[in-house]
C-alpha cells in the first residue's frame, strides 16, 4: 500500500510540472495559456513560432511520463508492474490536472507517450511512430495524437501475450481515455473541419 500511495503522489507531482508554461515564460514568449488553443503542450508552444521551445517542451513533458513510473519502480522494485502502471496513469493525470494551475493542464499527449514507453517500450515506440506518421500526413497534431492513443491499448493487448500483464493494459486504457476526454474540443473541430494545421501561428 505504501508503495502504491508513494507512486501515485510522486508520479503526479512529476507529471504536474508544466514545462510548456515554464519554458515559454523563461524564453520570453509570454503566457502560453493566452496563445492559440491556450493549451500548455508542445503543439501550442510551436504556435509561438519558437521551435526550440516546442521541442524542449515535447521532450521534457515526455520524460515526465517515463521518469515518474521508472523512479518509483526503482524505489519499490518488489511491486514493479503495478507501480509502473499506476505511475504512468498518475503522471498523465498530473500533466492534465496540475494542482498549481487550478487543475487546468494539458492534453496528455507527450506525457502519455513517455508513459507508454514505461509500460512497454515496444508499444511506446509504435505509438510514437503512429503519432508522427498521422500528424505528418494530416498536418494536424491532434489527429496524430488520437490515432496513437487509439493504438496504445490495442498494442498493449497484443504484447500482453508476451510478458506484460493486466496492470499495463488497464493503465493504457485509462491513459487513452484521459487523452480522448482532454481532446473533446479538438475532436469537435476535427469533425467540422476547423481544426488548425501544425505550426500555424495563432
Ligand atoms: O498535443 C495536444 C494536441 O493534440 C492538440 O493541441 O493545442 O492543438 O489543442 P492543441
Amino acid at each position: 500500500v505504501e508503495a502504491l500511495i508513494g507512486t501515485a503522489i510522486l508520479s503526479y507531482l512529476i507529471g504536474s510540472i508544466p514545462f510548456g508554461l515554464i519554458l515559454t515564460r523563461l524564453g520570453g514568449a509570454g503566457d502560453i495559456r493566452a496563445i492559440g488553443s491556450g493549451n500548455i503542450g508542445a503543439t501550442n508552444v510551436l504556435r509561438t513560432g519558437r521551435k526550440g521551445l516546442a521541442a524542449a517542451t515535447l521532450v521534457l513533458d515526455g520524460l515526465k511520463g517515463f521518469a515518474g513510473p521508472m523512479l518509483c519502480a526503482v524505489a519499490w522494485p518488489f511491486f514493479a508492474p503495478a507501480v509502473i502502471a499506476l505511475g504512468a496513469v498518475c503522471a498523465v493525470l498530473g500533466h492534465c490536472f496540475p494542482a498549481w494551475l487550478r487543475f487546468r493542464g494539458g492534453k496528455g499527449v507527450a506525457t502519455g507517450l513517455g508513459a507508454a514507453f514505461a509500460l512497454d517500450w515496444r508499444a511506446g515506440l509504435i505509438c510514437c511512430l503512429v503519432w508522427l506518421l498521422v500528424a505528418r500526413l494530416s498536418k494536424i497534431s491532434s489527429a496524430g495524437a488520437l490515432a496513437a492513443f487509439l493504438a496504445l491499448p490495442a498494442l498493449l493487448l497484443l504484447f500482453a501475450f508476451g510478458q506484460t500483464g493486466a496492470p499495463n493494459l488497464w493503465a493504457g486504457l485509462l491513459i487513452a481515455a484521459i487523452v480522448f476526454v482532454r481532446h473533446r474540443g479538438n475532436i469537435a473541430r476535427l469533425l467540422n473541419g476547423t481544426e488548425p494545421r501544425i505550426g500555424k501561428k495563432a
